[in-house]
């Protein structure tokens, strides 16, 4: 495991300095879900898969960019689910955006998750290590990731973050927004999810949604590599999550490696007015 966190530590940093200067262009593909590909995308997922190839601790790997998983050693043990850049279509406009890493043991299943991390390259780069807890670390001059303070999440927090094309909304959803913000919850969202969801965690806690909308049936964000590795994230700080019916996000088979879900993040209190109205 630590040769996978020292991998993701070299990824970030590499990651964080071509977007400093890098083209800001559309390449001439799309990926699995249809999305447009931007250069960045492309060369983050290139950064990622010749680092994570280097490692026989790993067995296989999934990219947000990639139709297909990739096999990397048959030996190997981990499986990394991954997307490159999350948030790509932000960084014209200089927003901060991250990177996703979910550690699957064996076999591509939630229950199997060992590990999650994700970067924020904003104005500082930052990584976030969750095996058993949940450690923040941020750049320094030199280079090298330092351990800043173990991450939780309050029982209850004010932050209110939620996607999705509102007038698609349920009417369930829209008035359980609605009531979180007649409590004085308030609204933050850049459309990063990396970047919405580290906002919570560090804020100590509050709700970020991305419902069923009735152009999205199945939500917009993918299973494999941006909900789980965040469900575990936020289960190990003392927080719940829920797909608005289940128990946890962590109960979600993977059929398919670019699946869907809706997903609600948050602390206990929050998750709890999802389930229960
Ligand atoms: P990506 O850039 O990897 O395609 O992910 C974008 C995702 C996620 O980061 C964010 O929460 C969501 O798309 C935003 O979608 P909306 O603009 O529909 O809110
Ligand atoms: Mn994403
Ligand atoms: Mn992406």
């Amino acid at each position: 495991m630590q040769e996978i966190i020292k991998a993701v530590q070299d990824i970030a940093i590499k990651i964080s300095e071509v977007l400093k200067y890098g083209d800001l262009g559309y390449a001439a593909s799309s990926n699995a879900t249809g999305d447009t590909q931007l250069k960045l995308d492309i060369l983050s997922d290139e950064i990622i898969e010749n680092r994570l190839k280097e490692l026989s601790s790993i067995k296989a790997i999934i990219s947000e960019e990639k139709d297909a998983p990739l096999s990397v050693n048959d030996g190997g043990e981990y499986i990394i689910a991954y997307d490159p850049l999350d948030g790509s279509s932000l960084v014209d406009v200089n927003f901060a955006v991250g990177s996703i890493f979910g550690v699957y043991k064996g076999s591509l299943e939630a229950r199997n998750l060992v590990a999650a991390l994700y970067s924020v390259y904003g104005p500082r780069v930052e990584l976030v290590v969750c095996d058993d807890s949940v450690k923040l670390f941020r750049l320094n001059r030199d280079n090298e990731f330092k351990f800043i303070k173990n991450l939780e999440l309050n029982q209850k927090g004010k932050i209110n973050a939620t996607g999705g094309t509102q007038k698609g909304w349920s009417d369930s959803h829209r008035a359980m927004i609605k009531s979180l913000f007649d409590d004085g919850y308030r609204l933050r969202y850049s459309g990063a999810m990396v970047s919405d969801l580290h906002q919570v965690l560090l804020k100590g806690g509050g709700l970020f949604s991305y419902p069923a909308t009735t152009d999205a049936p199945n939500g917009k964000l993918r299973v494999a590599f941006e909900v789980l590795p965040f469900a575990y994230i936020y289960e190990k700080a003392g927080g719940a999550t829920t797909n608005g019916v289940n128990d946890s996000l962590l109960d979600i088979k993977i059929e398919q490696t670019h699946q869907t879900t809706p997903c609600y993040f948050g602390s206990k209190f929050e998750i709890d007015r999802v389930k229960n109205g």
